[in-house]
């Protein structure tokens, strides 16, 4: 048995399940309902060597979960899940997992670092109010957004479990444009050696409210970027932006300005976004 939490659609299990040797029956966890009949009707059905895959879903909060939840698990698994939890939340998630002495690999936690090339001299700003957007309060619930890696290796480690950190570096726009050398932009500290990652936790899609309208208004329409990432591009831009104005309304003047020149640098097929996420193997 393999439990999926935070499953969404499904990606980590189709992803995982054909890489994986032997007979698997994957639970898919997730509080959306709609989600998980996605996640189920498109799940693959044979593992890496022709074994069955067989899946069930359970539809509920996966804090809530306790290692009796999970007893009997071979892995549990989550992808761009842990910044949305907060501290008591991923420790609960801890506690189950160790608990049922399964190992637990958890993929691409956003960091907090992103790097644009070339660079602007306000990346620094946007990245620093899209880092504090993450880490905001929602309903008494405040979200580790960046602080997840840190938060997963202090909460696990503390249970007994080794924790494995590898970075997954998640890089859009033309090749080579994103490796060259670029300005860093983060409000991390210097020198830390991470990786990235995938468009949820990285503020993949347009944000709501005020604020954010005028820049998604500003980064609508794909037609002129270069290469098939365009869309991905232009869709990760528009909800960085949107959700750094969103945290700082007084950014969002400047926050229009700044998503326009990058759109055009985009056109031009000359920007490149490395997302540094990191993934995590818990045994
Ligand atoms: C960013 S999506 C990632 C989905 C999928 N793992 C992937 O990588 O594509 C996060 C998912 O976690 C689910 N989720 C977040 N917090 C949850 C909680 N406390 N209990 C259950 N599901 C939760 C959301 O509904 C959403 O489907």
């Amino acid at each position: 048995m393999i439990h999926d939490l935070g499953s969404g659609t499904g990606s980590m299990g189709r992803w995982l399940a054909a890489r994986l040797p032997g007979p698997q029956h994957w639970i898919l966890h997730d509080r959306d309902a709609e989600l998980l009949r996605i996640a189920a009707a498109n799940m693959i059905d044979s593992a890496a060597d022709g074994a069955p895959v067989t899946v069930e879903t359970r539809v509920g909060d996966i804090s809530r979960l306790t290692a009796a939840d999970l007893s009997g698990a071979f892995l549990v698994t989550a992808s761009a899940l842990l910044d949305l939890l907060t501290k008591e939340e991923l420790g609960a998630v801890a506690a189950a997992c160790v608990g049922a002495g399964c190992p637990a690999l958890l993929t691409i936690s956003v960091t907090g670092l992103v790097e644009l090339t070339p660079g602007d001299p306000m990346d620094a700003e946007v990245a620093s109010a899209f880092n504090a957007h993450q880490r905001r309060t929602v309903r008494d619930r405040r979200l580790l957004g960046p602080d997840a890696v840190d938060a997963a290796i202090e909460l696990f480690s503390r249970l007994g479990a080794e924790v494995l950190v590898r970075p997954s570096p998640w890089r859009l726009g033309p090749v080579g444009v994103a490796d060259e050398p670029a300005a860093r932009a983060a409000d991390e500290p210097a020198g830390r050696t991470v990786g990235g990652g995938a468009p949820s936790g990285a503020g993949g899609g347009a944000v709501s409210g005020a604020a954010s309208g005028a820049v998604n208004a500003a980064l609508s329409g794909a037609e002129g970027y270069a290469g098939e990432q365009a869309e991905l591009i232009v869709e990760w831009l528009t909800g960085w932006v949107g959700a750094a104005c969103e945290q700082r309304p007084d950014l969002t003047e400047a926050g229009v300005e700044y998503a326009a020149r990058r759109r055009a640098e985009g056109a031009a097929g000359r920007l490149g976004v490395t997302l540094d996420h990191s993934d995590l193997f818990i045994r």
